[in-house]
């Protein structure tokens, strides 16, 4: 299991974080995170319910992830395994993920697919979403699979989705010409984008695209 204790940087103030595997204890403060991380215009139905983390944590407690700052429950990161063939890249997040059940989780599967990652509002920008997406890439390393995969929201191209096409949308932002809240973060993460999908997940903001973003493993390249 995973637990890390260390400091992170609020200005010039050191703040104790702990990164460690969520439980049923933390239950009802990570559907607060997700009530607080999605609003509308986002479905509601879609925030976590209790028996899709004790899936979580049953079915692969590895993937489950959370951020603790102070003491106080500040972020989670949540994956499951699947085989993933790059040739097959059309998928929603409801069927990679079975609806956020994650029943279909595969573990002998190559690839640890990101069901969710939110980071509470206030605790934004202090570097603990990139430090949970890191913690995810050591559970990649340690279970020997091939790359981190994940569908990046675009919550910013519903601004310009009236005269921009999503992958001309994507190239604005990998090229520094525009910022994404989801996909820069992304790439700030080290994740590169290897495609896009439509209707991927109901999300207004995004007009229902995302980015297929990816980490490969360095220890294990195909
Ligand atoms: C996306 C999210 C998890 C980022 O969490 P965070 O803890 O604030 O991110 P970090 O502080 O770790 O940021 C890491 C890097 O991304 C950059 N970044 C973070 N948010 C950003 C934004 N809105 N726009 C541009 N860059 C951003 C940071 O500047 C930082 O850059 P650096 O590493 O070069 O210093 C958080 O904004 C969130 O929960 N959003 C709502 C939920 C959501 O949409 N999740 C994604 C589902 S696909």
């Amino acid at each position: 299991m995973y637990r890390s204790e260390f400091y992170v940087f609020d200005q010039d103030k050191p703040v104790p974080v702990i990164i460690r595997n969520y439980t049923e204890a933390d239950f009802d403060q990570l559907i607060q995170i997700q009530s607080e991380c999605f609003p509308p215009p986002f479905p509601s139905d879609l925030w976590w319910n209790k028996e899709q983390l004790s899936n979580h944590v049953g079915r692969f407690p590895e993937g489950a992830i959370c951020i603790e700052v102070n003491g106080v429950l500040a972020g989670s990161l949540t994956g499951l395994c699947v085989e993933f063939d790059p040739n097959h890249m059309e998928h929603t997040w409801e069927e990679i993920t079975d609806r956020g059940y994650i029943t279909n989780h595969n573990p002998s599967g190559d690839t640890l697919y990101i069901v969710d990652i939110s980071v509470r509002p206030k605790y934004r920008k202090l570097g603990l979403g990139k430090l949970m997406m890191h913690a995810m890439y050591h559970v990649v390393i340690q279970n020997k699979l091939v790359r981190l995969l994940g569908g990046g929201r675009m919550p910013g191209y519903h601004r310009v989705a009236a005269t921009m096409k999503p992958d001309e949308y994507l190239k604005e932002v990998i090229t520094g010409q525009l910022k994404d809240p989801v996909i820069s973060f992304l790439l700030r993460c080290g994740r590169v984008p290897i495609g896009i999908v439509e209707n991927y997940l109901d999300d207004e903001e995004s007009c229902n695209y995302a980015a297929l973003m990816e980490w490969k493993n360095p220890f294990n390249p195909i």
